[in-house]
């Protein structure tokens, strides 16, 4: 081999060491920070860190995106409030072990971590191949992007909250496409009641996931598990919340807050270069929050007629209001009903996604037979439902309503039984009467054969 040939083979074993360890960095160490214009990439490829400016921006910021997805897709962002003007910015790991996002030869932080670090240990931030950057003192994590999320919940992560440390990971909108600053939509996991998500904007409840439950969610079927992906509900002493993984590595699937204030859950399609919208929500005006008032019932199948009705033994708080469509002063206890056990019981509707649980009272050691009994003995017992939908009427746990019943709506299928209290007029009626509504054309909206359940 001659000198130049040796020399040639030389170049292509340094260049392909040099491309080989340039794909394969991952992690940031305090003697290898990251500069605008460097790339972090996961061991499995799948996805990148590095400054980006969104659309035509000339803003700079750190975010997530997928790797493979040709379309810069990000799913997370540091300095989302604090962009960098120029070039200049540098990702690292520091002394206190925190990532900080500073500029060159700057004491300006931009951003940082903020976890209390431990002094004279190994420091080092990896990007994990499910798109989580994971900061470690030694081998320990101290932080993960996961747990702080920016608009997008991808396959991996966590929706929910974590007991031992308090915290409840929040989803925000961007303020616009060429803005991941945070935005006016949230949304958000709740624990009062039973287990409930809603999407705000800012302080306003616009739309309410129902209930979690080990077997899915009752606001959505769609969230439910199905072929692509699986939805797991944890609730233990250390979580409660879910955690959503597709079935397949290959298959790229987000859940997007946007910035317009809609959830969208979007997969990769490949062939066509593009990300398709799977779902979205809220849908129609039935899931707007609190729709129809107190005791109201929203019903988006009435289709040219107002989607408003009253629950079984309920009429409109103002008749003028509901002719006009505006259901938000929902409905009151008709005139002369005689309630508490004086033959009172209850009506099942079905296909309902039941009343905001924030002020209901959940014994989910209760069949709902037991419900029942507890219902009836109880006369501030507005309603009742099963706790766990997967175990339908035979129910698992014990949900009731002693006061106002808000947000409650009807779905054509899927979903789950509802029972309202009536009293011995409205359950001796037979058939039973139509549900009030005005103008008064609508007729039975959600009386699929309604079980009436007497003391
Ligand atoms: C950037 O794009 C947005 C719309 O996408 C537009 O409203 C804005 O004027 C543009 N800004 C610049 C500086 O071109
Ligand atoms: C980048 O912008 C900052 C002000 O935000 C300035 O102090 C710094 O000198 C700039 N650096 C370069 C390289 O232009
Ligand atoms: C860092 O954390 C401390 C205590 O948790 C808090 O008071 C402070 O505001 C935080 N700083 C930043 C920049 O988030
Ligand atoms: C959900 O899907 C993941 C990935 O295929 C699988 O490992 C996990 O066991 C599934 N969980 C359930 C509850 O089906
Ligand atoms: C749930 O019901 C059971 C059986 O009636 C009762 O012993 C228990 O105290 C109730 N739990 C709560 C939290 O009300
Ligand atoms: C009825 O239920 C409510 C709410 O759980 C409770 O405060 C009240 O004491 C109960 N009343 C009776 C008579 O058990």
């Amino acid at each position: 081999m001659s000198y130049q040939e040796r020399g040639i083979l030389v170049s292509m074993l340094i260049f392909f060491l040099i491309f080989q360890f340039c794909t394969c960095i991952d992690t940031i160490t305090l003697s290898r920070p990251l500069k605008d214009g460097d790339i972090l990439v996961s061991k499995g490829e799948t996805f990148a860190l590095g400054f980006f400016s969104p659309g035509n921006s000339s803003n700079r910021y750190v975010g997530i995106w997928y790797n493979k997805v040709s379309e810069q897709t990000v799913v997370w962002v540091a300095n989302r409030d604090s962009p960098i003007t120029n070039s200049s910015g540098i990702l690292s790991v520091d002394e206190t072990g925190n990532l900080v996002l500073h500029e060159k030869d700057q004491s300006f932080v931009f951003w940082s971590t903020n976890v209390s670090g431990v002094a004279n240990d190994v420091f080092s931030a990896q990007l994990l191949d499910l798109g989580n950057l994971v900061l470690f003192q030694g081998e320990v994590y101290s932080w993960q992007s996961f747990d702080h999320p920016s608009n997008t919940l991808v396959s991996g992560m966590k929706f929910g909250l974590d007991r031992k440390t308090g915290l409840n990971r929040v989803f925000t909108s961007w303020k616009s496409s060429v803005n991941p600053g945070v935005g006016v939509y949230s949304l958000k996991m709740e624990f009062v009641g039973s287990t409930q998500s809603f999407l705000y904007k800012g302080m306003k409840k616009i739309w309410r996931i129902g209930s979690w439950t080990r077997h899915g969610c009752s606001g959505i079927h769609e969230m439910n598990t199905n072929y692509l992906f699986n939805v797991t509900y944890i609730n233990n002493n250390d979580e409660v919340g879910i955690i959503y993984l597709v079935r397949t590595l290959s298959i790229f699937s987000r859940l997007v807050v946007s910035d317009f204030g809609i959830i969208e859950r979007m997969t990769w399609n490949e062939a066509d270069h593009k990300w398709v919208a799977f779902w979205s929500a809220p849908k129609d005006p039935c899931d707007g929050y609190n729709r129809c008032g107190p005791f109201g019932l929203c019903d988006p199948h009435a289709l040219g007629t107002f989607e408003c009705v009253c629950l079984p033994g309920y009429e409109p708080q103002s008749p003028q209001g509901w002719y006009l469509r505006d259901g938000s002063k929902g409905c009151k206890r008709k005139v002369g009903t005689q309630m508490c056990q004086v033959g009172d019981g209850f009506v099942e509707l079905a296909h309902v996604k039941v009343p905001d649980t924030s002020t209901a009272r959940v014994n989910m050691s209760l069949g709902l037979k037991a419900c029942v009994e507890l219902g009836l003995r109880n006369c501030t017992c507005m309603g009742y439902a099963s706790a766990d939908l997967s175990k339908g009427a035979e129910g698992g746990g014990c949900i009731t309503w002693h006061g106002d019943m808000i947000d409650t709506r009807t779905f054509s299928d899927g979903a789950q039984f509802f029972y309202v209290r009536v009293d011995a007029a409205e359950l001796g009626r037979d058939p039973p009467a139509p549900l009030t509504s005005l103008p008064a054309e609508k007729g039975l909206a959600v009386g699929h054969g309604r079980r009436r359940i007497r003391p």
